[in-house]
């Protein structure tokens, strides 16, 4: 048997295949946060940032940010999506009743040519972590592009911030993942045994698959939701903070920054968690901290093999480096350094979000993608 890594352009497939549908454009228009969020950063103060000026939608889905854009009085919104969501959104602009201004354009952004440059570009293109699916490459590409001197961009700045997780409660959001590790070593243990019955004996397989499993459930960032504040022993830290309209997008292929927590309370730090937040020139702020707000993005867990006892004033210091997998990637890696006082170094990396966990009132489930 032979793998190979997918070509760019059947990823790209892949990507904007997975965009194409109600069935996932849905999941972004039911998380109001979001959904409140970008209504005010077009509506509130809307005759400075909206109101006759030439607009670039970059990813517009189903439309909705291109019809916000027409309805707060835009004079024209471009409005682009290579998926075939772009069908989705000439449906919405049509029964929205503003096709006079808006323009669906089916095409990647790269790739469009529209007749002017534009005052304003507003686009939703945050993943996990913010970086996951790296689309702000493409929105970096139109503004350079498209974007007049001095336009401006919706959102306007973004922010990512790390901070300690230690479960307050006997809910440990990382003991889903030890107990699927633990759950999946019993199930081969048994099969080791039933195959050895069968005259065949696989027991010299077990540490690499151990090692291996280990490596799936404690190395990839687990996504949660509605988690309380109180689960971080100490202020967070902002790692990387930039302004959407001066960025070189190639800054953002690999950055580290040194972080220092000082510890708040008695506590067994299970994880370091990572969230964004992004900025709207107007003051509005999508912010996906930890709280009791869905967000769809949750924010990201990353588990400790060993936890960590810490004591209040304690110090976490170290250096946190995200990273894409390769140059043309959607997917990257973010690897944490770090010490307690003078204890030893340790450093311990994560695949960012391919093991999923969610929880959406009672439901919990765990899925694995990839592009
Ligand atoms: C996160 S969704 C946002 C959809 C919509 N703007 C909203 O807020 O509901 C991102 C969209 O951008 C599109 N997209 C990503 N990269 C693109 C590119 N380079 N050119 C055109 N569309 C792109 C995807 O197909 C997807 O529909």
């Amino acid at each position: 048997m032979t793998t190979s890594q997918p070509s760019q352009s059947e990823s790209a497939f892949k990507y904007f295949d997975l965009y194409g549908s109600m069935r996932s454009q849905r999941f972004m228009l039911e998380d109001m946060k979001r959904m409140k969020a970008y209504h005010s950063a077009i509506f509130n103060n809307k005759s400075k940032i909206i109101e006759n000026k030439v607009i670039l939608d970059v990813g517009t889905g189903t439309g909705v940010l291109s019809v916000w854009a027409a309805k707060a009085g835009a004079k024209q919104v471009y409005a682009v999506d290579a998926s075939n969501a772009a069908e989705l959104a000439r449906h919405l602009v049509q029964v929205s009743n503003v096709s006079n201004i808006v323009t669906v354009i089916q095409s990647k952004v790269e790739d469009v040519e529209i007749p002017e440059p534009v005052d304003v570009i507003v686009s939703e293109w945050m993943g996990s972590l913010l970086l996951k699916e790296s689309m702000f490459d493409s929105v970096a590409y139109a503004r350079d592009k498209w974007l007049k001197p001095g336009g401006l961009m919706l959102p306007s700045h973004a922010s990512i911030l790390i901070g300690l997780y230690a479960p307050t409660s006997d809910h440990d959001h990382t003991n889903f993942v030890r107990a699927k590790f633990e759950q999946d070593m019993a199930e081969w243990n048994e099969t080791v045994t039933n195959l050895q019955r069968l005259d065949v004996d696989y027991s010299s397989f077990t540490s690499d698959l151990e090692q291996d499993l280990s490596d799936y459930f404690l190395g990839n960032a687990i996504r949660v939701n509605y988690l309380s504040p109180d689960n971080l022993v100490s202020e967070p830290q902002r790692v990387l903070d930039f302004d959407c309209a001066t960025v070189d997008p190639t800054a953002l292929f690999q950055f580290s920054q040194d972080f220092q927590f000082t510890v708040s309370k008695e506590a067994e730090i299970r994880g370091f968690l990572g969230w964004f937040t992004t900025d709207f020139p107007n003051g509005v702020v999508l912010n996906t901290e930890p709280g009791q707000t869905y967000n769809h993005w949750g924010q990201q867990l990353y588990p400790l093999k060993e936890s960590i006892k810490v004591v209040p004033d304690d110090k976490v210091v170290g250096t946190v480096t995200v990273r894409r997998k390769h140059e043309k990637s959607r997917l990257n890696v973010i690897e944490f350094k770090y010490q307690v006082g003078s204890g030893a170094q340790q450093t311990t990396s994560f695949d960012m979000g391919t093991v999923e966990h969610m929880h959406k009132g009672s439901k919990s489930f765990m899925f694995s993608h990839d592009f």
